[in-house]
């Protein structure tokens, strides 16, 4: 007899980080808050140390009215650590670490940059650890971005499936996604860097349960868009675990979704999150600008 698949149950702790700095509103049950009562570039090193534990206990964490210049916005990005390169995108001129992620109204694309279930660039071997993004322009409905608790995603399976899933190593790579891009968009797709180019066609090995630097918390390293090996596995052993992940880590329970407001900026940790910007809302024009904060070697 199968299980009914129900909703995961328990183990829900997505409560307000607390500050004497900013007001701390959680999202869903699952992960995400908001910062109230701060503007970025006005947090004093003490709040911004807060403001990091902040995001590192609810991996997401979003700030209404900032409406940021690009120059505010790379000097927070600076605050964070060094600049990841990135490996999709250009900054703008005079601001080389923030990179516009812009769809025109006039646009009708079959596929769009983010629009599948991601972590940044993990076929790096030292992918990004924090992103930034923030909206100048949006659409009346739709261009939300949403996230996925992989930390709490990996809490809800069995004890069984956690061990058997420990020691094992996720290839990660971007020649599945350079290839459907090419072939729904039908042109190259190429990187700002063409060794970056080749080290996403190549990808990288990293474990499939990887433990956050900062807080020791152990998450799913796990991705729709680039995982497509597990190490030792044939391709058809490997497969089923791979979308069972995938399936289980972006089921609701674990989710939280953000509509955006023009001026607002957000912030998550690739480290414990996957993410997902839909392509819903052909006909608007939808402005984002985010920066990448390098990441170290998972492990
Ligand atoms: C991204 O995947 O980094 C962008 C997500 C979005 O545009 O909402």
């Amino acid at each position: 007899m199968w299980e009914v698949r129900v909703t995961p149950a328990g183990d829900f702790d997505n409560h307000a980080f607390k500050s004497n700095h900013f007001e701390v509103r959680p999202l869903s049950a699952a992960m995400g808050a908001e910062v109230v009562g701060v503007r970025l570039p006005d947090l004093s090193d003490e709040a911004f140390e807060q403001f990091k534990q902040a995001l590192y206990r609810h991996k997401v964490l979003y700030l209404r009215d900032q409406h940021l210049t690009h120059a505010e916005h790379e000097e927070f990005g600076a605050r964070l650590g060094p600049f990841a390169v990135d490996a999709y995108t250009q900054g703008v001129p005079g601001h080389r670490e923030v990179h516009p992620i812009i769809k025109e109204a006039d646009t009708k694309a079959a596929s769009l940059f983010g629009g599948g279930w991601h972590t940044d660039s993990p076929f790096l071997a030292e992918p990004p650890a924090i992103t930034t993004l923030r909206a100048v322009e949006i659409p009346p409905f739709g261009g939300d971005t949403t996230w996925a608790n992989c930390a709490l995603a990996f809490r809800h399976l069995s004890k069984t499936y956690q061990d058997m899933l420990r020691p094992l190593r996720v290839h990660m790579s971007a020649a599945n996604n350079v290839r459907t891009q090419e072939k729904l968009m039908g042109k190259a797709i190429t990187f700002a860097d063409r060794e970056q180019f080749e080290q996403g066609q190549r990808g990288s090995y990293h474990p499939l349960v990887r433990t956050h630097p900062e807080t020791g918390e152990q998450s799913l390293y796990i991705c729709d868009t680039y995982a497509d090996g597990i190490e030792g596995m044939t391709t058809f052993e490997a497969r089923p675990i791979i979308e069972f992940l995938v399936q289980h880590t972006t089921q609701h329970a674990f989710c939280c979704r953000l509509r955006w407001e023009e001026g607002m900026v957000a912030l998550w940790d690739n480290r414990g999150t996957m993410h997902l910007g839909p392509n819903d809302y052909d006909g608007y024009r939808r402005e984002m600008y985010r920066t990448t904060t390098a990441g170290g070697v998972p492990v």
